[in-house]
Order: C-alpha cells, then structure tokens, then sequence
C-alpha cells in the first residue's frame, strides 16, 4: 500500500469479542482501519483500550447491534472496503437451552446485516465460521470437502445456515460481492501484551479460559470431561490454535478477496495438529512451570471425540499458516489470566 493513501475501513461486527478485538490489531498493522461494531452482550467497553494500547490509534467503537439498520445507519459515514462479521452467540450449551435467540441473533442477524452491506456496496465478506459444521467428521484431518453432517445443537445448525445464506447472497449479488467463509477449529491464547484476551462472562464453559482461572485459584480443579475415548490417552483431542494467527488469517482472506473480486470460498483454519486435553494440561505445566489441578470426570453430552485440520488450502490460496504452537498459546493466555487478575484484585 502507498504511505500516503488512506487506510482502508473495515467493519469489524462483534469488534469488542475475542476474536475480533485481536483481528482489529492485525488489520491495523496490515494496514487497515478497523471499525468496530459490538453491542456488549458479551463483551466489554474496556476492550477498545486494549486495542488502544496496542496500535497507538484512536479506535472507533459503534455500541449497536450490527443487524439493526436503523442504529447502524451513521457507521456507513464513509465507505467500507469490506466487512469481518463475527458477531454472534456461541455457546453450544446456551443454545440448547435458548435456540430462539440463537436462530434471531445469528441467523437473522447475518440477514440483517448482509441486507445493508449489500445495500451500501460493500464488496468483500468474511464469515466466522466454525468446525462444528462437521460434525463427527472421520477421519480426521478433515479438509473442506468434508461433508456437514447434522447440527448438534442450534449453535451448530445456526453456522451452517448462515454459510448457506452467504451462498444465497453471493448469487444473488452477481459478482458484486466476494464471499470468505474460515472454518475455525479451537481459538485459544491472547495477545502477548495481555493488553486483549477472552473475557468469558461467568464461570467459562471452554477448556483454556476455565483451565487458567483454575491455576489462579478462581475456580476449582478443572474436570476432564471424560477418559474413556477411543484416543491415545483417552481423552478429547481438538486442534488449537493462537488467536493472533486466526486474526492474521482474516487479513489473509480479505486480501485474497481484493485480488479476486467477485469469489466465494471456504477455508479451514487450524494447526494441523491434534492436541489431547491431557496433552494441553501438560503443555501449560511445561510453558508456565505451574501445575493445573485437575481430576477425570464424565464425558460431556454433546462432545466429539476426536478432530483437527487439514490447513493446507488455506496455506495454498491464502498463504496463511499458524506460527505459535501450543505453549506459546497456553503461556500467553496464562499472562492475560494475571493481568485481568492485577487489574480486578
Ligand atoms: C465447542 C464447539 C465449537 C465452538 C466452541 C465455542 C463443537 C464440536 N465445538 O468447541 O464449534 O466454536 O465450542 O464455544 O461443538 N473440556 C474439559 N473440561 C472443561 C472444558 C472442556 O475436559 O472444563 C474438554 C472438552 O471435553 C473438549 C475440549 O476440552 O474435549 C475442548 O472443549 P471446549 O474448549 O469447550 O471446545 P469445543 O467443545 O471443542
């Protein structure tokens, strides 16, 4: 990009979460300005100081719901080059118990929201997408021709409507619009300035989150969810990758839609790598030198056994790969764990 032509703007739905406050960062250093939109359901104001912090730039949070267009009207003050759209419920537990908000807040949300980027010529979509549109996919790795099987659960099935719905659009825009749909399979570990992290509401329901409240003494000894499967070790096995090279992949797509207008395609993002649980507690141990206090317990309804990617369509087309391996994760989720602590004692 020229040094003097302006930055680009992002929309950036779901901006003040997870995966959007770190993906906020690496569209700034790619060259980007994010544009925040998040409506604090499940999230915190605090967020954007974090994101402050790290890019030195003034950040523009809109605190509305992404699919409301009357409230989202004065975001579209100027131009967008494109749209990162994560916002959206995610607790497959949650979404069992409340599949109503589930099916108005994801998949109407998604309509809602891609009715103005249609109206407002936005071109280029990313979709956060996840692995649970497999299923119980075997044998793992799985690529994208993997078929989708059934929803587990509403959260699931609200995934897999909407990347039906982002066909839908696609076609309906007649190349006027360029469709990214990323796959994720388990996003973990924080910024390495512990300036951003996940900030799960209540007691969390992930394996990491709770796994470091548990070593701060917050929660008590975490439970694995099971011995019994047919693994090595007996225990689940996912593929967990670093927040900052799930970010940095979304710049990857956006930029792989700007040199192909028009496109629409589905990429999995993963390591490549099947870590156990078991495997997880002792990469922490080994990065930090701290012991997780844990116990075996019953299977959890719902979880699979075993799966992990196969990444290499996105390292073909996108040239994105994951670069911080599983300690590095588990050490920089283990220094925002004390950070949020030295902030909240
Ligand atoms: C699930 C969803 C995923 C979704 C994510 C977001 C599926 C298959 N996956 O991931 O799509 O994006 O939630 O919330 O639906 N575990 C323990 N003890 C704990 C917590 C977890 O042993 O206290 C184990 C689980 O059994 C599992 C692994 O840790 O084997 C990871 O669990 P979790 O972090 O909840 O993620 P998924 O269930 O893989």
């Amino acid at each position: 990009m020229a040094q003097n032509s302006p930055r680009p703007r992002i929309l950036v739905t779901g901006g003040a979460g997870f995966i959007g406050s770190h993906t906020a960062v690496a569209l700034h250093e790619s060259g980007y300005t994010p544009v925040l939109v998040d409506d604090l359901r499940n999230s915190r104001e605090s967020v954007r100081t974090g994101v402050e912090k790290i890019t030195g730039i003034e950040v523009e949070l809109w605190t509305v719901d992404c699919g409301n267009a009357e409230a989202m009207a004065p975001v579209f003050h100027a131009p967008f080059a494109g749209a990162i759209h994560f916002a959206a419920d995610k607790s497959v537990g949650d979404s069992t118990r409340d599949p109503e908000r589930y099916f108005d807040n994801n998949i109407g949300g998604t309509a809602r929201l891609l009715a103005q980027l249609r109206a407002q010529g936005v071109s280029n979509v990313v979709f956060s997408s996840s692995c649970t549109v497999y299923g119980e996919a075997e044998p793992s790795p799985v690529d994208e021709t993997a078929p989708t099987l059934p929803a587990a659960s509403p959260y699931g099935y609200t995934k897999q409507a909407c990347e039906r719905l982002l066909h839908d659009s696609h076609a309906a825009a007649e190349g006027n619009l360029g469709v990214a749909v990323l796959r994720y399979f388990n996003p973990i570990g924080a910024h390495p300035s512990a300036h951003i992290g996940e900030l799960p509401l209540g007691t969390p329901t992930n394996l990491v989150p709770y796994l470091t409240q548990s070593v701060a003494g917050l929660r008590p000894p975490l439970t694995v969810f099971g011995d019994d499967y047919p693994t090595p070790d007996g225990t689940c096995i996912r593929d967990y990758l670093h927040v900052c090279d799930l970010a940095e992949a979304h710049v990857a797509a956006l930029q792989w839609l700007e040199a192909h207008p028009g496109a629409i395609d589905t990429f999995n993002l993963g390591t490549g790598q099947g870590s156990s649980v078991l495997d997880v507690i002792h990469a922490f141990e080994e990065a930090t030198g701290l012991r997780v206090p844990h116990k075996m317990g019953a299977r959890r309804p719902g979880d699979i056994t075993a799966i992990h990617a196969d990444p290499s369509k996105a390292k073909r087309m996108l040239g994105w790969s994951t670069r911080r391996d599983l300690k590095t994760s588990l050490a920089d989720a283990w220094r925002w764990q004390q950070q949020i602590q030295s902030k909240e004692g």
